[in-house]
C-alpha cells in the first residue's frame, strides 16, 4: 500500500509533483490514523488508543515542545490543544534557540520533540541537552521524559527517546512537508485527548463530540483537496506575480497562517509573512496597499468576529483579501473565497491547512518552479 512505510517506491502516479501527489494523499493519512488510534473497539473508558504506558502519563505537570520549520507549526498546534482542550501548560520552542538558552528546569515536565524527518541536527541536539540535563536532576538516565513524533520510526530520533509516535504519513518526497504537519497535527489530537481525559479536563461528552469530528475527518478532507485543487488553480493566476502575502489568522489557526507563509516562500520564493490578525496594527499594516493580497483564515469560534473585522481593516488598505472561511454572510467580505465547512474551532486546522497548502502549490507551479526540489532547500537539514 502507498501507506505502508519503508519499502514502497516513490511514485508520482498521474500527478504533476510529488507535493501535489502528498497533499492528494492527506485522506489517507487520516484514514490511516483513525483507523490506528480510534477504532471502532476502543473501550469506553479509552480515549484514544496510544502506545503510551501509565508511567508516560505519572504526574506530569507542564510540557515542552522543540521543532524546526512546518514541525515547529504543527507544534504551536498542538500547544492550543493540550492548553485550552486539556489544561496542560504548555511552551513551544524553535530547537536552535532551545539549545543554547534552554528555560529553567522544572519537574514533572514532558518534552515533545517534534521531526517528521527524526535526522534535524538542531532538534537531535536539543533534545539530547535537555536529557543530559535531566540526568544532572536525578532523573533515569534510560529513560528521560521525552517523547519523539515522527514519520520515521526508524530514524535517529528514535534511538534517542524512551517514547515514539509514529505519525505513518508514509514517505514524503517533496520538500516541502505536507501530509507529514497532517499527520503530526493528529499526533497532537490524540494527545490531546488522552490528557483531557486523564485529568478530567473535559466532559464525555466534548471527548465524544471530538473524537467523532476527527472520524468524519477523512471524509471532509477528501471532499476539500478536490474543490480546492481547482479552486486554488483558478486563483493562482490572479495571484502568481504577486511580490508580498500576509497570512493573518488567530487563536488555533494563527500556526496555519504561519504555515501558509513559510509554504508559500518555500516552494515560490514570493515575500509572506504569517501574522496573528491582532497583531497587524503593530507594524504589518503598513505593508498594505493594492499589490498586497493578505490571506485572512477566519473560522467560527472565539475569534471568529475579531478576524473579520481585522481583514474589513486590511480591506480598508485596498488589500485584496482572500478568506479561508466558511460561506456565510459573514464572508462575503472577501474578494476570493477559498471556502472551509463550518467545523468546531478545534477542528478547524485540520481542514484550513488545505486551501493553505494548495495555493502556494499553484501559485509555484504556475511560476514554472521546482516545486518539490526548491533552491537553497533539504528534505531533512542534519547540520546545525
Ligand atoms: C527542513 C524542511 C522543512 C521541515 C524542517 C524540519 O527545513 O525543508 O520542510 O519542516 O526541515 O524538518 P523535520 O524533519 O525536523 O520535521
Amino acid at each position: 500500500s502507498l501507506l505502508s512505510g519503508g519499502d514502497q517506491v516513490a511514485d508520482k502516479r498521474h500527478f504533476r509533483h510529488f507535493m501535489l501527489k502528498e497533499i492528494h494523499e492527506q485522506p489517507e493519512t487520516a484514514e490511516l490514523w483513525v483507523a490506528r488510534h480510534l477504532p471502532p473497539d476502543l473501550s469506553s473508558d479509552e480515549p484514544v488508543a496510544l502506545p503510551l504506558d501509565h508511567s508516560f502519563y505519572a504526574d506530569l505537570e507542564r510540557i515542552q515542545i522543540l521543532a524546526c520549520g512546518t514541525s515547529r507549526h504543527a507544534a504551536l498546534v498542538g500547544a492550543y490543544l493540550l492548553e485550552q482542550f486539556a489544561g496542560i501548560p504548555t511552551s513551544v520552542f524553535y530547537a536552535s534557540e532551545f539549545r543554547y538558552a534552554p528555560p529553567p528546569l522544572a519537574p514533572h515536565t514532558l518534552t515533545i520533540g517534534v521531526t517528521q524527518s527524526g535526522e534535524t541536527a538542531d532538534t537531535l541536539a536539543a533534545l539530547t541537552m535537555d536529557a543530559q540535563r535531566r540526568q544532572a536532576h536525578g532523573e533515569p538516565a534510560f529513560a528521560p521524559r521525552q517523547l519523539g513524533v515522527t514519520n520515521r520510526p526508524e530514524s535517529s530520533l528514535t534511538r534517542q527517546v524512551p517514547y515514539i509516535l509514529d505519525i505513518g504519513a508514509g514517505i514524503e518526497v517533496g520538500v516541502a512537508a505536507t501530509k507529514t504537519f497532517l499527520g503530526q497535527l493528529l499526533a497532537f489530537y490524540g494527545l490531546a485527548l488522552a490528557f483531557a481525559a486523564r485529568r478530567r479536563q473535559r466532559s464525555l461528552s466534548e471527548i465524544a463530540s471530538l473524537k467523532d469530528e476527527l472520524r468524519a475527518l477523512p471524509d471532509q478532507l477528501r471532499s476539500l483537496v478536490e474543490l480546492h485543487d481547482q479552486r486554488c488553480e483558478v486563483l493562482a493566476n490572479r495571484f502568481a506575480d504577486t511580490q508580498d502575502v500576509i497570512f493573518l489568522g488567530r487563536g488555533i489557526n494563527y500556526p496555519i497562517a504561519l504555515e501558509g507563509a513559510l509554504k508559500l516562500k518555500e516552494i515560490s520564493y514570493i515575500h509572506a509573512e504569517g501574522y496573528p490578525a491582532g497583531e497587524m496594527k503593530h507594524g504589518p499594516i503598513a505593508l498594505l496597499d493594492a499589490r498586497v493580497p493578505v490571506v485572512s483564515i477566519a473560522m467560527p469560534g472565539v475569534v471568529f468576529e475579531k478576524v473579520l473585522s481585522n481583514a474589513q481593516e486590511a480591506k480598508a488598505r485596498d488589500a485584496k483579501l482572500i478568506g479561508v472561511a466558511p460561506e456565510c454572510p459573514d464572508t462575503a467580505l472577501f474578494d476570493a473565497l477559498l471556502p472551509v465547512p463550518e467545523v468546531s474551532e478545534w477542528i478547524s486546522p485540520l481542514l484550513t491547512l488545505v486551501p493553505i497548502q494548495l495555493l502556494s502549490y499553484h501559485i509555484a507551479a504556475h511560476r514554472g518552479l521546482d516545486v518539490d526540489q526548491p533552491r537553497n532547500l533539504a528534505k531533512s537539514v542534519t547540520v546545525e
